[in-house]
């Protein structure tokens, strides 16, 4: 795992207390990371993956990160892993809403409905939960707060890649985000997203049946603008520090693009777009 260079460390979230859902792995896992660099007090990692999301959450360090268990499909579950943050830690500065799923890769002319349920159950909402029982933690709190969600690039044009529901399920993010900065912002809370290209995490590795990752990142970076640049999840994770600290204060309702420059040239993509 790449870490941020010690000096560029600026402790942007000292003292803060921050849930990380989808934590154990990924873009997630680089983002508690970060964020324990950065001088959180606390981040919560609320993952279904026990093992991983414990060994993450403990080479972190246990005064600095925690993990719980919580399938963000359940509404009590992400009710509990809030409150709970709230009753150890005090307060909730930050909701870093981030896990998803991709699989199984779907056409719309084959498009299994209880399969797109069960999608939806977790991108949207699981996002939407995650958002709600932030956002009411932040409101009782009284103390403001910033909510990231993960939304995606995929969301934003069309891709002929048997992701229809994924797809569908990213636009939604971006929807939960805008309206919910409009009824948040009243409260001081910030609720933005970051859209990431692709990464190659195992979600993304195993979408595209790609078994290394210098496989999936040759594969990934043709896409880019910036030639010969590759996308890491610490990019996705300085974009989310950069929303959730007190550096984007006025910034509400964005999505914050994170893709070297794929969307801008999606008309000539060789990989994603025309896989
Ligand atoms: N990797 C990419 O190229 C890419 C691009 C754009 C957006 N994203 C989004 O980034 C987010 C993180 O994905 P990643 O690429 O880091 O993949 P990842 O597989 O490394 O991490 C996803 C994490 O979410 C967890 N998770 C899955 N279902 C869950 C549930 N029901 N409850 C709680 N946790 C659950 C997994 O256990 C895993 O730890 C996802 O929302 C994904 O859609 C990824």
């Amino acid at each position: 795992m790449e870490v941020a260079s010690p000096v560029m460390i600026k402790n942007l979230l000292e003292g803060k207390v921050a849930i990380i859902t989808g934590g154990a792995s990924g873009i997630g896992e680089a983002t508690a990371r970060l964020f324990a660099i950065e001088g959180a007090r606390m981040v919560v990692i609320a993952d279904i993956q026990d093992e991983l999301g414990k060994s993450v959450a403990s080479s972190i360090g246990a005064h600095h990160c925690t993990y719980v268990h919580c399938d963000v499909s359940d509404e009590n579950q992400v009710k509990s892993m809030v409150e709970s943050t709230v009753q150890n830690y005090g307060h909730l500065d930050i909701m870093f809403s981030n896990a998803g799923i991709t699989k199984p890769n779907q056409t719309l002319l084959e498009l299994d409905l209880s399969l797109m349920d069960h999608l939806f159950a977790i991108n949207v909402r699981g996002m939407a939960a995650c958002v709600k029982y932030a956002g009411r933690a932040m409101v009782e709190g009284a103390k403001g707060g910033s909510i990231v969600c993960t939304a995606s690039v995929s969301g934003k044009i069309g891709i002929d890649a048997g992701l229809q529901d994924y797809v569908m399920s990213k636009s939604a993010v971006v929807g939960l985000v805008r309206t919910a900065c409009c009824e948040l912002g009243k409260y001081g809370i910030r609720v933005n997203c970051v859209s990431p290209g692709a990464v190659a995490t195992p979600l993304m590795m195993e979408t595209f049946g790609i078994k290394s990752k210098e496989s999936a990142e040759e594969a990934f970076s043709c896409d880019n603008s910036l030639i010969g640049t590759v996308l890491k999840v610490n990019h996705v994770a300085d974009a989310v520090l950069f929303l959730a600290s007190d550096q984007s204060a006025f910034v509400t309702g964005h999505d914050l693009v994170v893709d070297g420059g794929m969307l801008c040239r999606a008309g000539s993509n060789k990989f994603l777009y025309k896989h």
